[in-house]
């Protein structure tokens, strides 16, 4: 049907009247109209445009997403999305602004941009004369996903921007996050729905946003505060991060209404101090403020390294406390024996997750900690960290305390337990306990050890129970007639379970040590155990004197990696696994001349595309290279990759050798083939 000018005229005006609505409700929290009316105008507006055929990308009405997409489109930023340095306190902000005053000269204070650090995902917006046509994550700062069709759903970005004097091309760039009211809400429907509760509000946007059906992206109230402009063409822009925000908001855009434009770094200060006061009671959660320098003159002439702005700085909030009650505390076996107590707490969200459990350690941080059942404790969850019982809360009241009583017997198969040292209880069933049994094949079969596909921790608990599996190599007997009788198992899982079992025979002698479980044998030792013995053989004979020749291997390891092959249970089991068919390369030991990179100590960060890391770990280590996980004085070079952060930054600060990837397989290629000719 054709529409007349008076339909025409309706259409636009429900448009720009439901995009103002969407900005007074999602970005101003000011809304005019009830929920209902809403729904009301968003109807005509859908019932108007079918029945005239008058669809837009750009109404309103388009934000309730649409069918699946096939994949995923990389998008390369054409300025990189930079990361930022991070400070924890006032006198390394001062330092920061200290910096900064060397490399340029000013008269008097310095202006800044304060805001808070938003605990979302960074993502691109692209408009083209107004219109949204493109919105990118941040990748890995160079390379991004095409997310339009999720960030189209979220009703505070403009689909068009509003007012005038924006430039034809506009690229803004954001933090989208979930608020707190929208998470609570999601969870509670998915506690109705018995479907998984979702962990936090950031990987929920970060998931969102992932979607590849945008309908569902829909369902979730994304939001948005754009911090920053990337691309900008055809028109100017104002000459201060101030200005630009004011004209972002001028556009339609959402700018924090936190933010704050200062004159010193003891105003930043006070700022940041006000940030955390008000922290709680945020409808979002953050993780600290934003520290930049307004002027984009001045932010010119100060400069940025490899992957920072040097004008701008994070300063990190201390981790988040909360109080809760603790309930019960059971006591854990693991694959070693070792007996833990773990806090059942009443669920209580703190630094972004729900924590209804915590380790507590051993019984010397219960007796430390001075807690019983039943008193509050205060957690403490900083960023990704394992949340920590800190102290009681002093005063609080219990009205029935119990106490923490270490167990006399194992709490799982019963056997006695003994003390080792002063913290350390451990069971002493061995492959007696049954949580010992599962512990010990669900490394065995873990991603670093064999990797056994489809070997979860369910399946595990079925095979120990049902006496099935009683040690690792009783697996290579497992037939998928006999996994089919398992909850939730079919045909095709089990043969492709029996399939898997059967191909993570062929294993490398490093990966095959991890796996075993000796105690204190973590990969790094597995792997320099293997590099110096080069054989399994070998290594079951080496005494202590000689283990302790071996990078990395102190007393301690010497010890129990003897104790290990002194078990004649342990020596059946490894005839058992060599029956069973399991085997790996041959490994040529290398001499001392061999190993050209004895007493470098080398770190890798950020992303090798080349190479995996463990590929070049391993051929490093077998040069005779140390490789370490942190930069300190001892490192003797840093190799960099894409996304490299704070390690980078420390190798900077310590003047310490910094190279790339193709530096790295440069020296890896010389020495090795540099070796082939002395062989
Ligand atoms: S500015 C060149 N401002 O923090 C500066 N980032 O650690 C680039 N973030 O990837 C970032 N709130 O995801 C900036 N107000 C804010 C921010 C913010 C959150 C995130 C952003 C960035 C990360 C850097």
């Amino acid at each position: 049907m054709i529409a007349s000018p008076e339909i025409l005229d309706e259409v636009a005006g429900l448009r720009l009247e439901l995009e103002r609505h969407n900005r007074l409700y999602h970005t101003l929290d000011n809304p005019e109209i009830t929920d209902a009316d809403y729904d009301a105008l968003l109807a005509r507006l859908v019932m108007l445009e079918d029945t005239y055929d008058l669809h837009s990308p750009t109404s309103p009405s388009s934000r309730v997403g649409a069918e699946p997409l096939p994949g995923f489109t990389q998008i390369t930023h054409e300025i990189p999305m930079l990361s930022l340095d991070k400070v924890f306190d006032g006198d390394d902000l001062r330092a920061f602004e200290g910096r900064i005053l060397k490399r340029v000269e000013i008269d008097g204070e310095i202006t800044y941009s304060c805001e808070p650090k938003v605990d979302g995902v960074a993502v691109s917006l692209l408009y083209e004369n107004g219109v949204l046509i493109r919105a990118a994550t941040r990748g890995d700062g160079t390379v991004g996903e095409d997310i339009t069709h999720n960030v189209r759903t979220i009703r505070s970005i403009p689909l068009k921007l509003s007012g005038r004097g924006f430039p034809s091309l506009l690229e803004v760039r954001g933090e989208i996050f979930l608020g707190k009211r929208g998470f609570a809400h999601l969870n509670e429907q998915a506690r109705l729905d018995q479907s998984k509760v979702f962990v936090n509000p950031r990987n929920t946007a970060a998931g969102t946003l992932r979607q590849l059906d945008s309908r569902r992206a829909a369902k979730v109230p994304l939001q948005m505060y754009c911090y920053s402009v990337g691309l900008h063409e055809g028109g100017k822009l104002p000459d201060s991060l101030d200005g630009v925000f004011i004209s972002l908001a001028e556009w339609g855009l959402p700018t924090n209404p936190q933010r704050q434009v200062v004159k010193s770094i003891d105003r930043c200060i006070a700022y940041c101090d006000e940030l955390l006061s008000i922290r709680n009671a945020l409808e979002y959660e953050i993780d600290g403020a934003v520290i930049k320098v307004d002027s984009f003159n001045l932010q010119s002439a100060i400069g940025t390294n490899a992957r920072t702005p040097r004008w701008a700085m994070a300063y990190k909030f201390p981790a988040e406390e909360k109080s809760t009650r603790l309930i019960d505390v059971e006591f854990q076996v693991g694959r070693t024996g070792t007996i833990t107590p773990v806090a059942r707490l009443e669920p209580v969200f703190v630094g972004g997750v729900t924590v209804s459990n915590t380790t507590l350690h051993n019984m010397d941080e219960v007796a430390r900690l001075g807690i019983r059942i039943g008193d509050e404790v205060v957690i403490r969850r900083a960023g990704d960290v394992i949340p920590k019982v800190v102290r009681g809360v002093p005063g609080s009241v219990n009205p029935n305390p119990r106490p923490i009583v270490a167990p006399s017997h194992c709490p799982v198969c019963g056997s006695s337990v003994e003390k080792e040292g002063d913290v350390l209880i451990r069971c002493n069933g061995g492959l007696v306990c049954g949580a010992q049994r599962k512990e010990s094949i669900r490394h065995f079969a873990s991603r670093n050890a064999l990797d056994i596909d489809g070997l979860g921790e369910r399946i595990i608990e079925q095979l120990v129970e049902a006496e099935l599996v009683r040690d690792v190599a009783d697996l290579f007997g497992l037939e998928a007639s006999t996994l089919m009788n398992l909850e939730r198992m079919g045909a095709k899982s089990a043969e492709k379970l029996v399939a898997a079992i059967a191909d993570s025979r062929r294993t490398t002698l490093p990966k095959f040590l991890y796996a075993l479980g000796i105690r204190e044998v973590g990969e790094a030792t597995a792997l320099q155990l293997a590099n110096h013995f080069g054989d399994l053989s070998v290594l079951q004979e080496a005494t202590i004197e000689s283990l302790i020749d071996v990078p990395d291997v102190g007393p301690i390891v010497a010890e129990h990696v003897v104790s290990f092959f002194a078990n004649t249970a342990n020596i059946a089991l490894l005839a058992r696994l060599q029956e069973c068919g399991i085997t790996w390369p041959k490994i040529s030991v290398a001499s001392g001349e061999s190993r050209p990179l004895i007493g470098q100590t080398i770190v890798l960060t950020g992303t090798l595309e080349k190479l995996s890391r463990n590929e070049a770990k391993a051929r490093l280590v077998a040069l005779g290279a140390k490789v370490a996980g942190s930069v300190s004085k001892s490192t003797s070079i840093v190799y960099a990759g894409p996304g490299a952060g704070s390690k980078l930054a420390k190798a900077t600060e310590l003047g310490i050798e910094v190279d790339d990837e193709t530096a790295l397989l440069g020296l890896l290629q010389s020495l090795e083939s540099s070796l082939k000719s002395i062989d």
